[in-house]
């Protein structure tokens, strides 16, 4: 009943009703005395009960057997993963900067294959975040994995995935994101058993959400309708499988005697989906400056400061150039939140070079940074034409909370030892005699 290639509903957050077989869903109740065709009724909630209605968050599951046939859950042997508050990170307000993460050697699957870069906030309080790197080798086969510590957006820079989750299948690309919400089991395949390598924000704080328009209107940036969200596959199979759950930054593993993906029909609002991310309605200046880069938001998740983002997603997409009588590439800033970024191809238009697609940077609190010297002489002097900048898809999460660097990310040989020194050339040009 899983599909060789994956069906999707449309809309973002959507309330979606999906059943692989007909009549699963039982008709004007959610949990009635016995459930159409034997299945037991389970009630995911990703937010509060008492949430308010726009935030509220919950699926209701109809399921071959409930998620409670499992065996006791045992701990796991530390592993790269780490999550915030931990001992092993520092914070630190140099910049700093890593090439692609190598391929693995030998059969890594996604659970092994993750590395932490840096962590922030609290995931016991529902604070901040983690962001790894995957590099991958080998496909979840009797393995499935849920995080009760966050929900997982995942961004491929090579090799596509295919994330089989309990509500359905999704199939995620480079240039495209996945996100899997708190809780929800999953397990990534590789696609054509290539290796796979990418970003994950593991968010521990409120769900990502489309960001408000203010005076942009009804439309742009990341339309709601292009948010997918798979439809209900199950499979009924008998075996041995693990089932890994990350809890309160530790890893545990329970066993079950049948897949978890037997979910055969379920309604609500609480499921995973997947962007393409070809699909924003990029907006920019159509005169001179530059907006913030929040004009590239496509997720964000709130703090309990309003406007001041627990984390942003922000992606740099292809684009016209056309600011008149502008530095055009990124400015010089200063920051009171803490910027992470990757970049999924091509190059980012702020560095000349050593910025690489697979690689990452971070930018802390208030730790300057900008274009590099090569980038500001020709940015200094170039023609203004308007200008097409096809080849790049970089991106940010954004803080605002500071990051905290692991042990393995600040002694990574492929962290760049000298990325301060990308700014070294930048020399005076003040001249008083001359306006
Ligand atoms: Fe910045």
């Amino acid at each position: 009943m899983r599909p060789a290639q994956p069906s999707y509903q449309s809309g973002f957050a959507n309330h979606h009703a999906s059943e692989a077989l007909p009549g699963a869903l039982p008709e004007g109740q959610n949990s009635p005395q016995r459930c159409p065709y034997g299945l037991y009724a389970e009630q995911l909630s990703g937010s509060a009960f008492t949430a308010p209605r726009q935030r509220n968050l919950r699926s209701w599951l109809y399921r071959i057997r409930p998620s409670v046939v499992q065996s006791a859950y045992h701990p796991l042997a530390d592993s790269d993963w780490v999550t915030a508050p931990s001992a092993d990170a520092a914070a630190d307000p140099n910049q700093m900067r890593w090439d692609p993460r190598p391929l693995p050697e030998g059969g890594v699957d996604f659970i092994d294959g993750l590395l932490t870069l840096a962590v922030n906030g609290d995931a016991s309080a529902q604070q901040g975040c983690g962001v790894h790197v995957y590099a991958i080798n080998r496909s979840m086969e009797q393995r499935f994995l849920y995080d009760a510590d966050g929900e997982l957006l995942i961004v491929p820079q090579q090799g596509a995935l295919r994330l089989r989750t309990e509500l359905g299948e999704l199939r995620v690309a480079p240039g495209e994101i996945g996100l899997i919400p708190r809780g929800v089991k999953f397990q990534v395949r590789l696609e054509d058993d290539a290796a796979a390598r990418g970003y994950v924000c593991e968010n521990y704080g409120a769900p990502f959400e489309l960001p408000g328009l203010g005076p942009i209107g009804a439309n742009g940036l990341a339309n709601p309708r292009d948010f997918l969200t798979p439809v209900a596959a199950y499979e009924d199979i008998d075996g041995d499988f693990e089932l890994v759950a990350r809890f309160a930054g530790r890893l545990w593993a329970s066993r079950l005697a049948h897949s978890p993906l037997d979910v055969v029909a379920w309604h609500g609002n609480y499921a995973p989906f997947k962007y393409d991310l070809a699909r924003f309605n990029t907006i920019n200046t159509v005169s001179f400056d530059h907006p913030d880069p929040s004009i590239f938001t496509v997720l964000t998740s709130p703090s309990d400061t309003p406007g001041t983002a627990n984390i942003d997603f922000v992606i740099f997409p292809p684009r016209w150039m056309v600011a008149e009588d502008t530095f055009r590439p990124p400015y010089f800033h200063r920051n009171l939140m803490s910027e992470f970024m990757g970049l999924v191809h091509g190059e980012y238009d702020a560095k000349a070079e050593g910025f690489l697609p697979g690689g990452a940077s971070l930018h802390n609190a208030m730790s300057p940074h900008g274009p590099d010297a090569e980038t500001f002489e020709q940015a200094s002097h170039a023609e203004l034409a308007p200008q097409y900048q096809g080849n790049t898809l970089a991106f940010m999460f954004e803080s605002r909370y500071v990051f905290r660097t692991t042990s393995a990310a600040r002694q990574a040989p492929f962290r760049q030892a000298d990325y301060v020194d990308v700014w070294a050339g930048l020399a005076s040009h003040f001249t008083p005699e001359h306006r």
